[in-house]
């Protein structure tokens, strides 16, 4: 049976565009039922839209987190969903939902985690000078970015570099690392051994 998986987004989706260029090639094998976003402004959806995938707005903002997740959860369940993957989703969410979706949700974070957890970490691993920085994608826990790592790619900051082309390589890294990422979830080639997971070769 093919995989069911619901995509979170907040922003500009490229991260979105990207797994769902892989769908179309035929390199991931899922269904997308639906693009979920927590705020109507996010450039992504007509992205989405333009692909013919059905979007839905979360309401976060009319009604809060709470019913936002009541509805994601409600939604996820009824189009039988088996992965919830962030791209770009700048929520965190609930112990509730987590609980109910444990394993099953994965995220991409550009910076590689633990260092630099959080909503503007291209930025704070700049400004804090590290010479190395790159991606990660982890399972999402009930803490904030520290959920088992399934994948990171490093990225040398060169001398040459400035923000604008670091954030580029990140961003081509990511595009590159979550489908793979994602593929082997969908798979089951993840075990685990505690927070280790094993059969990363990427
Ligand atoms: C991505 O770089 C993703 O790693 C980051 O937001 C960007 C979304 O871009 N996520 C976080 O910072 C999560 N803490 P996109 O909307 O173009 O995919």
């Amino acid at each position: 049976m093919t995989a069911s998986v619901a995509i979170l987004i907040s922003g500009k989706g490229t991260n979105m565009k990207a797994l769902l260029d892989r769908k179309e090639s035929g390199d991931l094998s899922c269904e997308i039922p639906f693009i979920a976003s927590d705020t109507s402004k996010a450039e992504g959806l007509l992205l989405a839209q333009a692909m013919g995938i059905k979007t839905e707005i979360l309401p976060y903002k009319e009604k809060g987190k709470e019913e936002a997740e009541r509805v994601l959860d409600e939604m996820c369940r009824s189009h039988h969903v088996q992965w919830i993957v962030l791209a770009g989703f700048m929520r965190i969410l609930s112990p509730w939902f987590v609980n109910r979706w444990e394993g099953k949700i994965l995220n991409i974070h550009p910076a590689l985690l633990p260092s630099f957890p959080g909503n503007r970490a291209i930025l704070d691993a700049w400004e804090y000078g590290v010479k190395v920085t790159g991606i990660t994608i982890h399972l999402v826990d009930r803490g904030m970015d520290s959920g088992i790592i399934l994948a990171q790619k490093a990225i040398v900051i060169k001398e040459e570099d400035t923000l604008d082309s670091l954030t580029t390589k990140i961003h081509e890294t990511e595009h590159d690392l979550y489908w793979k990422t994602l593929k082997k979830a969908i798979e089951g080639q993840y075990s685990f051994d505690g927070r280790r997971a094993i059969n990363d070769s990427y």
